[in-house]
């Protein structure tokens, strides 16, 4: 079961008061919303959107009898979906990254190579048991039997930090020939044997940055935070705030330098926000979470800033090299 992160955190940077409108954009199993709902009472309402419709159902059972409005759309459709439901803007909006704890014990959806699985990793898998409506696009499986060796070792460099992208890249696309790559343990058998045997055998199994890299290009995750990012201004109330938790460095360095660039934005914690020793204790996923907070500036143009970063794009981070 998933326990949600950085909750006092959350609450205590939101500060959701009494009649306040939040949005949740990733609802997940609703630890968040819920406790964001009990905060800001009958006369409050907090938006829960997820792209994965078995995780509202988890959150319909988790805020049931809350002021809690759950919608089936990803997070970059928030100012739309607001629009519907004819909010004009919100005292706080809350994004919790990545997948949750259900997501990935749930074999069937191949998020994991914990347990065998089909190589789906789509947050929308194909079909919405409430509206009928399809709306994905390929699954894992798929795209590892159509994308070049060069195609699959960008991604596994670009969004996995991957230092064999090649390697594995290429012992892919060898099998391939022979046998497509299905299932979660066959991909990940694969890549354990593509990488040198002294990095076997690491802390962390050679598998997990190659799913992550693949999870975020089935779903397309970095374009859904570049744009909502931009949105924020537009979405908070002057004085409302953003809270992004993420669990990798491509994300916080997008959040980062999202919240630093945007005039409308002031930020509110320096250094991320992490999870204290008692939090990790007893959930070692809050390990890796980053939690920062930026708030809409009190103006309608935001505060202009003396000295503009002049440095438009992330940081440069120590990048893996590739072999
Ligand atoms: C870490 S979980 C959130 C857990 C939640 N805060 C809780 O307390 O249970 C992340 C959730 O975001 C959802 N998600 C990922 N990308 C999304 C997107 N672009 N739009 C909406 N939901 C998304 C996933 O389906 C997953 O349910």
């Amino acid at each position: 079961m998933h326990r949600p992160v950085l909750l006092d955190e959350v609450i205590g940077w939101l500060k959701p008061q009494d009649g306040a409108v939040l949005v949740d954009g990733t609802v997940g199993a609703g630890g968040h919303t819920a406790a964001l709902a009990r905060q800001v009472g009958p006369t409050g309402r907090i938006i829960g959107l997820d792209r994965d419709p078995a995780m509202l159902a988890l959150a319909k059972e988790a805020t049931a009898g809350l002021p809690v409005t759950l919608v089936h759309a990803p997070y970059s459709a928030m100012r739309e979906v607001l629009e519907e439901l004819g909010v004009s803007s919100v005292q706080g909006v809350l994004l919790d990254l990545g997948l949750s704890s259900d997501q990935l014990a749930w074999a069937h959806r191949g998020f994991s190579f914990a347990s065998e699985g089909p190589l789906d990793m789509r947050f929308d898998p194909d079909v919405d048991p409430e509206s009928g409506s399809t709306s994905t696009g390929p699954t894992a499986a798929e795209l590892l039997s159509s994308l070049s060796a060069n195609e699959l070792a960008q991604v596994f460099f670009d969004y996995g930090e991957e230092r064999f992208s090649r390697r594995i890249a290429r012992r892919i696309v060898e099998t391939r020939r022979q046998t497509p790559i299905e299932t979660t343990r066959q991909l990940a058998e694969l890549v354990r044997q593509s990488v040198p045997g002294r990095f076997r055998h690491g802390p962390i199994d050679p598998a997990t940055r190659v799913f992550q890299a693949l999870r975020i290009l089935v779903n397309d995750e970095l374009d859904h935070l570049d744009a909502t990012l931009k949105e924020l201004p537009k979405i908070l109330a002057p004085g409302g705030r953003a809270a992004i938790i993420s669990f990798h460095s491509l994300e916080d360095r997008r959040a980062k330098w999202a919240f630093r660039n945007d005039p409308g934005l002031t930020v509110l914690t320096n250094k991320p926000v992490t999870a204290t020793a008692q939090e990790v204790a007893v959930n070692p996923r809050a390990r890796s979470a980053k939690l920062r907070v930026a708030e809409r500036c009190p103006n309608q143009a935001g505060t202009p800033r003396p000295l503009p970063n002049p440095n438009p794009h992330p940081e440069p981070s120590p990048r893996p090299r590739r072999i």
